[in-house]
C-alpha cells in the first residue's frame, strides 16, 4: 500500500541542476519576494484577500451540508493531485437548489457544455517540486486542514500555509521523514 515510489516515475522528470538553472535565471523573484512582503503589510490591515474565482463558492456553506473533502477532491491515481470536482456532482443539488441564481446557471451552462469552471489554483509549487497528495494524505496521514488552514470555515480561499522548501523540510524533520534534496527535486 505504498504507490508513492512507483508512480512518481511517472511525472515528468525536471532534474535539480535545471531546477538551479531556473532559479539562477528567475529574476522575478526578488519582484515576488517584495509583493509577498506587500501583501503581507496589507493584510495586517485590511485582513487576507481571498483569490478571485468564477463563481462565488463557499467551503463554509458546503461543508455545513455535510459533505466531506473527499467527495469532491478524490485524489485520483496517480495521486498527485487532489483535484477539483466534476460539474456533475454539483448539479446533483443544483438542478434543483437556487436555479434562479445567476451564478449557479453560468455553473449549469459550464455543465451542460462540458466545460469545466476555471477555478484559480490557491496552492502551487513549482514544477520541478516533486509533490503527492497521495503521499501524504493516505501513506502519511496528514489532514488536508494541516496544510490548508480551516477551510470548511471559509466562505472563499486564500493561501493561508506557505509551501515554501522551507515549510516542507520543517514539518519532514519533525516528523522523521526523509530531506534529501532528490526527494523532492528529483535527481532526473
Ligand atoms: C449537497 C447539495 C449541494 C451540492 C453537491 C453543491 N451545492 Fe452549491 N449550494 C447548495 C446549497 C444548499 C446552497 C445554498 C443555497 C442558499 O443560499 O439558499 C448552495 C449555494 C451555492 C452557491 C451560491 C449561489 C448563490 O447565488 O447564492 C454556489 C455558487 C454554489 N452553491 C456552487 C456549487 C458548486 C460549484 C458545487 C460543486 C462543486 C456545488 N455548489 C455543490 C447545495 C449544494
Ligand atoms: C462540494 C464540493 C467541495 C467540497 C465538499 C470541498 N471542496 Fe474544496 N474546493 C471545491 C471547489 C469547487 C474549489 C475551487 C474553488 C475555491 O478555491 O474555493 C475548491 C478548492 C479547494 C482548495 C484550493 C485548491 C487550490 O486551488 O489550490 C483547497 C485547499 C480545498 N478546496 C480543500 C478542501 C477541504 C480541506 C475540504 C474539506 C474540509 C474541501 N475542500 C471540501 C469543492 C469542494
Ligand atoms: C502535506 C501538505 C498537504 C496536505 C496534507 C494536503 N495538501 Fe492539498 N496541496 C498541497 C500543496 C503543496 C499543493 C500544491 C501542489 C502543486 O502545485 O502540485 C496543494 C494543492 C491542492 C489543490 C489544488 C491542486 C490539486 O492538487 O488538485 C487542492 C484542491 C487541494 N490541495 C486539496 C487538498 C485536500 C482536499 C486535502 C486533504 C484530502 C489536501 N489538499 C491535503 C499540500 C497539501
Ligand atoms: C505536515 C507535514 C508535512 C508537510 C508540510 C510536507 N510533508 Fe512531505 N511528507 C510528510 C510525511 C510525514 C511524509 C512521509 C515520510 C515517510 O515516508 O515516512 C512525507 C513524504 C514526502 C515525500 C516522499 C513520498 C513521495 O511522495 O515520494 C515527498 C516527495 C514529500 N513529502 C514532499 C513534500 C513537499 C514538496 C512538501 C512541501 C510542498 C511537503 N512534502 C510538505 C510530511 C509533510
Ligand atoms: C521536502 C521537500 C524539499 C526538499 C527535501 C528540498 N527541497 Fe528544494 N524546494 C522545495 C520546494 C517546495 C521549492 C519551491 C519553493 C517555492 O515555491 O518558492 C524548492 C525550491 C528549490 C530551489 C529553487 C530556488 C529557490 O530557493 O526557490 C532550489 C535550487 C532547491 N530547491 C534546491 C534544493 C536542494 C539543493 C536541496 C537539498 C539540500 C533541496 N532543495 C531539498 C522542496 C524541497
Amino acid at each position: 500500500m505504498t504507490p508513492g515510489k512507483a508512480i512518481r516515475t511517472k511525472r515528468r522528470a525536471l532534474g535539480l541542476p535545471l531546477a538551479i538553472g531556473l532559479a539562477l535565471s528567475a529574476a522575478p523573484w526578488s519582484l515576488s519576494q517584495s509583493g509577498a512582503a506587500a501583501a503581507e503589510g496589507a493584510e495586517a490591515e485590511a485582513g487576507p484577500v481571498p483569490v478571485e474565482q468564477p463563481l462565488p463558492y463557499s467551503h463554509q456553506t458546503h461543508v455545513a451540508l455535510g459533505l466531506k473533502c473527499r467527495d469532491c477532491h478524490e485524489i485520483a491515481d496517480p495521486g498527485f493531485l487532489a483535484g477539483y470536482p466534476a460539474e456533475v456532482k454539483c448539479m446533483a443539488c443544483h438542478s434543483a437548489v437556487k436555479t434562479d441564481s445567476p451564478h449557479i446557471r453560468r455553473l449549469a451552462k459550464h455543465h451542460a457544455d462540458g466545460e469545466p469552471v476555471p477555478w484559480n489554483r490557491v496552492y502551487r509549487v513549482p514544477d520541478y517540486v516533486w509533490f503527492s497528495h497521495a503521499s501524504h494524505v493516505d501513506d502519511a496521514s496528514v489532514a488536508c486542514e494541516t496544510c490548508h488552514g480551516p477551510v470548511a470555515e471559509r466562505q472563499a480561499l486564500f493561501q493561508e500555509k506557505p509551501t515554501t522548501m522551507a515549510a516542507c523540510m520543517e514539518c519532514h524533520a519533525r516528523n522523521n521523514a526523509p530531506n534529501d534534496c532528490d526527494l523532492c527535486h528529483d535527481p532526473g
